[in-house]
């Protein structure tokens, strides 16, 4: 990771420290201050400093805003982890296992709220801001409910998938990327750039999150690995594993899904080994690469100085070679 893009998750960080949720009653406001100091990568408010950046010189004045991206982020995740039914969250346990569902729907319930107060000082356009971050966040949901629905469903195309997670995961970090350049003034070209950036970076992203899910090293990567394969998401990996595979690894990765009392690690063991027969970590790899490449694409069609890209590129990189 590059000096400067510690620099900007110092900002985030610091800013972040100071930010208070609420005190009273207890029970909801301390799963909030949990999940917010259990660290991850702040991604997404970085991602709005350096678009801001492309255009202009003071992101400190724009704290408050990137916060709220990623305060929603984190309650976007304390409701997935319970839809998903994951145990572990940056390696601790997650809100609904340390406390309760409950505890965990109305914690996560009001840092929406908190999220759409750090997006009220906003120094320009209010009201495009709060549109395009309903857009947003309603395709979050719409997203997430296509990922349940996919769970149960036998075939799942490449295009269905990747529409899947261009709503729950890409379209995030496309805001992201718009809500910099908007705060920064910029002309409604450059922000959709940025978004289409967003996007398509956020499509690698997924793409690496659902490979990690399998082949990251556990105590780096902070959550279960094998999570996917237990809950039978339609992963990229399972259903190019299900396109490519001959009757024999087919029948295998059938039972293992239809499988309703199983021994978990066996599970992901088995399921593993034919993804490794098979090769899905490269053409997982390939097709990351391919929604990288086209970000970089899009990158390239806006109109500032070349050099400026430059902690975007860096940036793109990181996501690309990360192992957590
Ligand atoms: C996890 O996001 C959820 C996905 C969209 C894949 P991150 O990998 O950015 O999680 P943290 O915030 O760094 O923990
Ligand atoms: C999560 O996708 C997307 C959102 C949180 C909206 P995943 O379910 O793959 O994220 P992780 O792996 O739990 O972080
Ligand atoms: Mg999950
Ligand atoms: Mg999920
Ligand atoms: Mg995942």
């Amino acid at each position: 990771m590059t000096n400067d893009l510690k620099a900007q998750i110092g900002l985030i960080n610091n800013r972040l420290s100071e930010l208070s949720y609420g005190e009273n009653p207890n029970e909801l406001y301390e799963p909030i201050r949990y999940i917010m100091s259990l660290g991850g990568k702040r991604l997404r408010p970085v991602l709005v400093l350096l678009a801001y950046r492309l255009f202009k010189d003071d992101p400190e004045s724009i704290l408050d805003q990137a916060l709220a991206v990623e305060v929603f982020h984190n309650f976007t995740l304390m409701h997935d982890d319970i839809m998903d039914e994951a145990p572990l969250r940056r390696g601790k346990p997650t809100v609904h296992e340390k406390w309760n569902s409950s505890t965990a729907i109305l914690s996560g319930d009001v840092m929406l709220v908190k999220a759409y107060d750090l997006l009220l000082d906003a120094p320009t356009d209010l009201k495009a801001i709060i549109t395009a971050f309903n857009a947003c966040a309603a395709g979050v949901c719409e997203g997430q409910q296509f990922d349940m629905n996919f769970e149960t469903l036998n075939t799942v195309s490449e295009a269905d998938y990747i529409h899947m997670i261009k709503l729950k995961t890409a379209v995030l970090l496309g805001f992201s990327l718009k809500l910099g350049a908007m705060l920064a003034g910029a002309d409604e070209q450059a922000c959709e750039k940025l978004y289409d950036f967003g996007v398509h970076i956020g499509i690698g992203f997924q793409l690496k999150d659902d490979l990690l899910d399998v082949y990251a090293d556990q105590e780096k990567f902070g959550k279960q690995v094998g999570g996917d394969i237990i809950a039978n998401k339609k992963t990229f990996l399972l259903l190019k594993a299900l396109e490519l595979s001959n009757d024999e690894q087919k029948s295998e990765l059938e039972n293992w899904i239809s499988a309703t009392e199983f021994n978990s690690d066996e599970k992901v063991r088995e399921v593993t080994r034919v993804y490794d027969e098979m090769g899905i970590r490269q053409l997982t790899l390939d097709k990351m690469n391919e929604y990288f490449n086209k970000g970089f694409e899009a990158l390239n069609d806006i109109p500032v100085e070349e050099g400026k890209k430059r902690p975007l590129i860096s940036f793109a990189e990181y996501l690309i070679d990360r192992d957590k």
